[in-house]
């Protein structure tokens, strides 16, 4: 099929925003005013808050690019808790998401529209932090990721990321959104344009939902490794909302380090 899937992906996000998918609800003011003060939290996978030792011991010293991380969450969060915040997100509305809370609180917030594979738009070595939470299952390849975010992170800077379990990919879609059982449909990797005819797809989820790609372990940890990373930490969580859940992970989040080459200690 002829279809740009970052162009239906934005059209299908901005559409996401006005259903008030969970994604891009934006955090309230109390949540803001608690970051301010020091008590936040932020997830990256599923409803599970990241470890705080993956983020900088001070925020207030960090620039930090949340990549496709639109919605209005974590980035008003971490510029609460005092970060230098840039939102980049393939979704203008998801943006405004954003910039609502931004102006609502009095917080600073910049924010980029783009496709996650070009971040041609920052210099190289910009960030100190690059947060992508649960967003390359709508890209179709990740290679060209892995090397922009470790173009733009600063030597010892770290790449968190969110990511689904391939093999949730396996199974049937309606059975793992209704019925509670699973079902092994698919072979991997898997597509929605490839793997699920239109016609089935308009009926499961209507004619304007993101379109999905699963990628391999391979792709994803392997590819961090290839761009130069150190995978340096690793966490999963449940699936947030279907039937995987109590079977298997549903997602896996990596913390992956940009060496520094003068840096006196192996990265951590
Ligand atoms: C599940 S939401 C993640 C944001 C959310 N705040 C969270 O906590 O996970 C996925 C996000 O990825 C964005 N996205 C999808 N394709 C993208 C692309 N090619 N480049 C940048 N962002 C993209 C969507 O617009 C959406 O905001």
């Amino acid at each position: 099929m002829n279809l740009d899937p970052v162009l239906h992906n934005r059209a299908a996000w901005d559409r996401q925003v006005d259903k008030g998918n969970e994604w891009s609800r934006p955090v309230s003011a109390e949540t803001v005013a608690r970051a301010r003060a020091g008590d936040w939290s932020v997830v990256l996978i599923g409803h599970q808050p990241v470890d705080r030792a993956w983020f900088p011991a001070d925020l207030a010293d960090a620039d930090i690019l949340c990549l496709a991380s639109g919605g209005g969450q974590q980035g008003p969060t971490l510029a609460a808790a005092g970060a230098r915040v840039t939102v980049f997100d393939n979704s203008p509305r998801q943006l405004d998401q954003d910039e609502l809370v931004a102006r609502r609180d009095g917080l600073a917030l910049r924010t980029v529209l783009g496709d996650m594979r070009d971040l041609s738009v920052f210099a190289d070595d910009s960030f100190d932090l690059v947060f992508n939470p649960v967003s390359n299952l709508f890209v179709p390849e990740l290679g060209p990721v892995w090397r922009e975010c470790f173009r733009v992170l600063r030597p010892g800077g770290a790449l968190l990321c969110g990511f689904v379990n391939p093999d949730v990919y396996l199974f049937d879609h309606e059975a793992l959104d209704g019925r509670g059982e699973l079902l092994v449909r698919h072979r991997l990797p898997y597509s929605d344009l490839t793997h699920v005819p239109a016609e089935e797809r308009e009926r499961l989820w209507g004619p304007d939902a993101p379109l999905e790609y699963s990628h391999s372990l391979a792709e994803q940890i392997g590819g961090q490794l290839a761009a130069g990373f150190v995978v340096v930490g690793f966490a999963e969580a449940p699936h947030h909302s279907d039937a995987t859940a109590g079977w298997l992970p549903g997602y896996f989040a990596t913390r992956a380090v940009k060496p520094d080459p003068a840096g006196a200690t192996p990265p951590r």
